[in-house]
């Protein structure tokens, strides 16, 4: 039997939104709480979505006897902390990505939540659509043969506002925390970690990461080209290619239904995969099924994969002399 579980939203913006409505699709989760430093923003949050608490401060949130798992939705500089906040208050975490700004923050969240033995993860949603589901699949079928190389890129073009959280570096903005974590973690779920890294890189006038292309290589010359930018629009396709085919992801291959198998044979196929319109779905039910089971975290999406992850977006901007102005 499963539990109920009613959820606290921290940070009433944009990704909220969608968070929220997605609680409407799982059947054993409760929209129980949201607070925003903003009252007005909580309340209208509230109102929108029909929640019964809200709270114009984050830790009214955290020590609610009423919400059980948090949903950090917080820009990227506050992940870290908030998250912390919730665990040491006893609640189970799930944290938007990038999980924190870097990896000491990230080892700071896994050690909090080891500590108190709670649920944390990183909420790396599109792992867990049922797209990638098949693509996993493909590949340990060995339909594809041995996946050798992955292209994927993910670039959209900002309208330039140097307050706002993609271009503001006291955000943690910067393409590659926004969006090349997508492009990372599937080079990561087919590759693990890589041995050898090169990039290039092209910053803002606010200096932060406008656009970098970055190379991952791996054991047996395997390798992952990977493209992110916020002040440019690119294809957001991904191909992955093995000895016996490949498959290419279409757009918006991050969150897409289609994907087109190509085989070394001939054969050549493209398939819808049927998914909900709001795929923020899978993960909830992900962390529900984690927690009923007693885990404290998602194998599909683990905290180790999620510090190697840091660790390679700490390499990069360290190829890059990139720090934060509060790091
Ligand atoms: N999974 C996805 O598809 C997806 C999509 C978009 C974003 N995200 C992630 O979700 C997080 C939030 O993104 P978003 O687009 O929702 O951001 P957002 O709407 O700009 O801001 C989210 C919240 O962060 C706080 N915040 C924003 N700007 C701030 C500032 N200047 N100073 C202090 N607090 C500020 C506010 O919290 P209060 O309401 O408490 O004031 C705001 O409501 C990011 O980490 C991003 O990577 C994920």
């Amino acid at each position: 039997m499963s539990n109920m579980y009613r959820w606290g939203i921290v940070g009433a913006g944009r990704v909220a939104h969608k968070f929220a409505e997605a609680m409407n699709h799982v059947k054993d989760a409760k929209l129980q709480a949201v607070a925003s430093t903003n009252s007005k923003r909580a309340g209208d949050f509230a109102k929108k979505h029909s929640i019964p608490d809200h709270f114009d401060n984050y830790g009214q949130l955290y020590s609610s006897g009423k919400v059980d798992i948090v949903y950090v939705a917080t820009t990227h500089n506050f992940h870290c902390s908030s998250t912390i906040d919730a665990l040491n208050a006893r609640k189970h975490v799930l944290c938007e990505k990038p999980m924190a700004v870097n990896a000491s923050q990230v080892r700071q969240m896994i050690n909090t939540a080891r500590t108190n033995d709670l649920f944390l993860m990183e909420a790396m949603w599109t792992r867990f659509l049922p797209i990638m589901h098949e693509v996993r699949n493909i590949i340990k079928k060995g339909t594809i043969g041995l996946p050798q190389f992955l292209y994927a890129d993910f670039g959209i073009r900002f309208n330039y506002d140097p307050q706002s959280r993609l271009y503001n570096p006291a955000l943690a903005g910067g393409a590659l925390l926004d969006l090349g974590v997508y492009c990372l973690a599937l080079a990561s779920m087919l590759f693990g970690r890589p041995n050898n890294i090169s990039s290039t890189i092209k910053m803002t006038d606010t200096d932060v990461d406008a656009r970098s292309t970055v190379i991952f290589e791996y054991d047996n010359a395997k390798v992952a080209v990977l493209l992110q930018a916020l002040d440019m629009e690119t294809p957001k396709e991904a191909l992955i290619v093995g000895t016996e085919g490949s498959i290419k992801l279409h757009p918006i291959w991050m969150w897409g239904t289609d994907y087109t198998l190509k085989l070394n044979n001939g054969t050549e196929k493209t398939y819808k995969v049927d998914t909900n319109e709001n795929g923020f779905v899978y993960q909830i039910m992900a962390v529900h099924k984690a927690i009923n089971e007693g885990k404290t975290q998602c194998e599909l999406m683990s905290l180790d994969e999620t510090l190697a992850i840091a660790e390679t977006m700490d390499a990069l901007r360290s190829q890059w002399n990139f720090k934060y102005p509060f790091e």
